[in-house]
């Protein structure tokens, strides 16, 4: 993924790109609520291209020579949330990258915006968003979920100390972005307590009801 070069795109006054050209779906939800899970099987039925602002940040941190590597981790650690000059522009550069190389315009955009400044941002200097699916979990259902992840993940953040954290910066910081989008009309609620399958089975209705079907595959047969 392209390093961040520049720090332009919190500061570009008219967006980059315009909806009508490039959709954007955000994908919010406590942490351990399925985002990624459910993302996965978006993917594959519907032809996203799928960015996790999380994994962007993880893999900057561990860019060699990354002026910001000592920084995301310690947010990261602490659950708090990495200042959003530098991840709205690591999305934008792969926003642009896989413009670019695939010549796709289909993004879902996961675990962003976490905070009002950052869905601000990105909607002026990047793109306006499409809507937002939330995926709606209560805390113990999440906490298990993530210690168990936390068994193989190699996650800094999936210990009790840091998923206590998190858990609060969600509540306080990135709850008022699905607030405001609500307000705007702008989201798409999904009760995630379930397993992943009957998730996403009420994911694929609700984003039907929004106009959204999944890419038919034809397969010829001679
Ligand atoms: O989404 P994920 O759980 O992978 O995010 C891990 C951490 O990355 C968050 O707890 C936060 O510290 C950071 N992050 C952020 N801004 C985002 C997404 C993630 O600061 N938009
Ligand atoms: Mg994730």
């Amino acid at each position: 993924m392209p390093a961040i070069e520049r720090l332009a795109a919190a500061t570009r006054d008219k967006p980059l790109f315009s909806p009508d050209d490039v959709t954007v779906i955000f994908v919010l939800g406590g942490p351990g609520a399925g985002k990624g899970t459910q993302c996965a099987k978006l993917v594959a039925d519907f032809g996203f291209k799928h960015l996790s602002a999380g994994d962007l940040l993880r893999e900057e941190q561990d860019r060699p020579g990354s002026e910001f590597g000592e920084m995301i981790k310690s947010y990261i650690k602490e659950g708090t949330i990495v200042p959003m000059e530098v991840t709205v522009q690591l999305l934008e550069n792969a926003m642009r990258h896989t413009i670019d190389t695939d010549n796709k315009k289909l993004f879902l955009i996961d675990g962003f915006p976490r905070k009002l400044d950052q869905a601000h941002a990105f909607e002026h200097s990047v793109v306006p968003s499409k809507f937002t699916l939330f995926f709606d979990c209560p805390e113990d259902v999440m906490q298990e979920r993530l210690l168990k992840r936390g068994e193989t993940s190699g996650r800094a953040d999936d210990n009790m100390e840091s998923i206590k954290k998190r858990f609060r910066t969600f509540v306080e910081t990135s709850m008022p972005v699905v607030d405001e989008f609500e307000t705007q009309g702008k989201v798409v609620k999904v009760s995630a307590t379930k397993g992943p399958d009957e998730v996403y089975a009420e994911t694929k209705e609700k984003l039907k009801e929004r106009g959204l079907e999944p890419i038919k595959l034809t397969f010829v047969q001679n």
